[in-house]
């Protein structure tokens, strides 16, 4: 029981944060290669877009083509015994998520850029929604996204 109380005092006291490079997110990457800069940039935690609006997609991406997805673990806390984990989702609106690509975070750095390679862009044309999410082992969960448009 004590050793629960410590685990989540260590949970309100540990920050994390994500910041979601290509496609850009939406707002700023203020805060992007500082690890827990104050900048609240990478450090947003509500779902499903960090409270972030909608913005004008400035990506086009092809139909069915293959994407690279660029994120960083600006920082991070790793419990071994109770690993969180990184998802990519993407959907055409913000209520129709659908799980690309799921795995567990490691024992990376602080800074360290995970490319993710083959996401594999819709079929359906005109704007979609990518989105990124990363739960801690603390269970705070950070979320970005980025508007692109389909063509
Ligand atoms: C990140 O955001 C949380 C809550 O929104 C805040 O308590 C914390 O101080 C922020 N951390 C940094 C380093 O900006
Ligand atoms: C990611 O973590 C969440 C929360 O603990 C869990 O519900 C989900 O199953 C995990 N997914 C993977 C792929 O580990
Ligand atoms: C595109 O991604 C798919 C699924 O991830 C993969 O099977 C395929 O080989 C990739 N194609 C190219 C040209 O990289």
């Amino acid at each position: 029981m004590f050793n629960y109380i410590i685990l989540l005092s260590c949970a309100v006291i540990v920050s994390s944060h994500l910041c979601l490079i290509n496609p850009h997110q939406r707002g700023p990457l203020g805060g992007l290669n500082v690890p827990g800069a104050e900048d609240l940039d990478c450090n947003l935690t509500a779902p499903p877009c960090g409270g972030r609006p909608r913005e004008q997609s400035i990506l086009s991406l092809k139909a069915d083509s293959n994407l690279t997805v660029v994120f960083q673990k600006n920082i991070g806390y790793f419990d071994p015994a109770l690993p969180g984990n990184f998802t990519i989702s993407v959907g055409a609106d913000e209520n129709s998520f659908t799980e690309l690509v799921t795995f567990e975070d490691s024992e990376t750095k602080d800074l360290y850029l995970h490319f993710i390679h083959d996401v594999v862009v819709p079929s359906t044309l005109g704007h979609h929604i990518f989105q990124v999410t990363y739960v801690t082992s603390p269970g705070v969960v950070y979320y970005q996204c980025a508007d692109i448009t389909v063509i």
